[in-house]
C-alpha cells in the first residue's frame, strides 16, 4: 500500500462534470451554501489536480436564453481555458430537467410542443458538444416518468422516447458527426418512477432503436445501487453487450435518496469490483465522476472532494493489481473454480450428437454436491486486501 503512487494524471482519464464541482449544495430543504464557480476556474483547478477533462450540460456553460453572440463569446473563452490547460471535453449532455417547461417530461412529455422544444434544445446542445470535441453524448431523462400513472401510457411514452433518440441519431448521421449516445438509467428522483429505470431496461430499449449501434449506456453507481442492484454486475453486462459507452462513478447506500457521494465513500466493495472490472477489461474510456461535495464543504472542500474521487480510484486500481499477483488469492480462486467458468459447457457444440451425449453422460451428483468452493476464504482475502493488510 505504502509507496503506491496516488497522483492523478491525465493518462488516467479522470473527468468531472462542471455540475459536480460546481454543485452549490442546494437540496430540497436548504439553499445554496457555496458560491458559483466560473467554468473557466473549474477547468484550471481540475487540470492542476491531474484530471483529463470536464463534461457539461449545455446550461452549465451557456446560460439558457443567452444570445448567439453571448454564446459564442462564452464558448471562445472556455475554449481558451481548455487550450491553456490541455483539458478535453469528452462528453456533453442536455439539461432537460431544470426548466419549468419540463415539469411533465421532455422527450416523453404529453404535450408535443414540449417534446419538440426538448428536441430542439438537444440538437443545439449536440452542436455545442461537438464544437468542444465531445465524442459521447449522454441522455439522462431526468423528468421522463410519472407520479400519477393514470396520466401517461408507458408504452406510448416509450414510443416517444424512441422517436427522440432516433431523431438525434438521424441528425448526427446527417451532420457526419463522430458522436455516440449513452443512455443513463435511473429508477426515481426527481420523478416518482422514471422510464429506463435500470441498466437492464435501457439495454432492452436500445434494441428497439433505428440505429442501435449508435446508442449504448452510461451506467451510474448511485442509480443501480438505489434499486438495490450490484453496480459492477450492471457494468459487466454492459461490457458483455459491448454497450459501455460511458460511466458515472460516485457512491450511494441502498435505500437512501440519490446521494451522489464522493467515489468510494460508501460501497467500497462494489467500487473495488467496478474498478477491477474496468482495469481488467482494458476499458479505454473515461473514468467520469458524477458526484457532489458534501453540503458541509466550503470552496476548499470542493477540491478535497475532487482529489478524493481520483485517489480512491487509484487506491482501488492498485488493490486490483495486487489481487492479480497475490499467490494466496490465486490459490483461493482455483479452489473456488473461478477459472473453470471459462470452459464451455458444450465444447462440441449443440448438434444432435452433442445433445445425445449430454443426455447419456453419467453425473456423480453426490461428489459434485459435496465439493466446497472456498468462497469464505476468498472473500476474506478480498476484505483483507481492501483493509490494507495484504
Ligand atoms: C442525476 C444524474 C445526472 C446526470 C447528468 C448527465 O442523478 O442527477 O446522474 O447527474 O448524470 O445530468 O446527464
Ligand atoms: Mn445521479
Ligand atoms: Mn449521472
Amino acid at each position: 500500500m505504502a509507496g503506491t503512487d496516488l497522483t492523478p494524471r491525465p493518462e488516467h482519464h479522470f473527468t468531472f462534470g462542471l455540475w459536480t464541482v460546481g454543485n452549490r449544495g442546494r437540496d430540497p430543504f436548504g439553499h445554496e451554501v457555496r458560491p458559483a464557480i466560473d467554468p473557466v476556474d473549474a477547468v484550471h483547478r481540475l487540470a492542476d489536480l491531474g484530471a483529463y477533462g470536464v463534461n457539461l450540460h449545455d446550461d452549465d456553460l451557456v446560460p439558457h436564453g443567452a444570445s448567439a453572440s453571448e454564446r459564442d463569446a462564452i464558448v471562445a473563452r472556455f475554449r481558451r481555458a481548455l487550450d491553456d490547460t490541455g483539458m478535453c471535453v469528452p462528453m456533453a449532455t442536455t439539461n432537460l430537467f431544470s426548466l419549468p417547461v419540463f415539469k411533465e417530461g421532455a422527450f416523453c412529455a404529453n404535450d408535443p410542443a414540449v417534446r419538440r422544444f426538448a428536441l430542439a434544445k438537444t440538437l443545439d446542445a449536440i452542436d455545442l458538444g461537438v464544437e468542444l470535441g465531445a465524442r459521447t453524448y449522454v441522455m439522462w431523462g431526468g423528468r421522463e416518468g410519472t407520479e400519477c400513472d393514470a396520466a401517461k401510457d408507458v408504452r406510448l411514452a416509450l414510443d416517444r422516447y424512441k422517436e427522440a433518440v432516433d431523431t438525434c441519431c438521424a441528425y448526427v448521421r446527417d451532420q457526419g458527426h463522430d458522436l455516440r449516445f449513452a443512455l443513463e438509467p435511473k429508477p426515481n428522483e426527481p420523478r416518482g418512477d422514471m422510464y429506463l429505470p435500470t441498466v437492464g431496461h435501457a439495454l432492452a430499449f436500445v434494441n428497439e432503436l433505428e440505429w442501435p449501434e449508435m446508442v449504448g449506456l452510461n451506467p451510474e453507481f448511485a442509480h443501480e445501487t438505489m434499486s438495490g442492484l450490484s453496480f459492477n454486475h450492471a457494468v459487466a453486462q454492459c461490457l458483455w453487450h459491448d454497450k459501455l459507452f460511458h460511466i458515472d462513478l460516485n457512491a450511494q447506500r441502498i435505500g437512501k435518496f440519490d446521494q451522489d457521494f464522493r467515489f468510494g465513500s460508501e460501497g467500497v466493495r462494489d467500487a473495488f469490483y467496478t474498478v477491477k472490472l474496468l482495469e481488467d477489461s482494458g476499458w479505454d474510456g473515461m473514468r467520469h465522476f458524477d458526484a457532489h461535495p458534501y453540503r458541509t464543504e466550503d470552496a476548499d472542500g470542493v477540491w478535497d472532494f475532487a482529489l478524493g474521487c481520483m485517489r480512491t480510484y487509484l487506491v482501488l486500481a492498485a488493490a486490483a493489481r495486487r489481487f492479480r499477483t497475490d499467490p494466496e488469492i490465486a490459490a483461493a480462486l482455483e479452489a473456488a473454480g473461478a477459472p473453470q467458468l471459462a470452459s464451455p459447457t458444450m465444447p462440441d457444440g449443440a448438434d444432435a450428437a452433442a445433445i445425445a451425449s449430454l443426455r447419456t453422460e453419467r453425473f456423480d451428483e453426490t461428489a459434485l454436491a459435496a465439493r466446497g468452493y472456498a468462497n469464505e476464504r476468498l472473500d476474506q482475502l478480498v476484505t483483507e486486501l481492501l483493509l490494507g493488510v495484504r
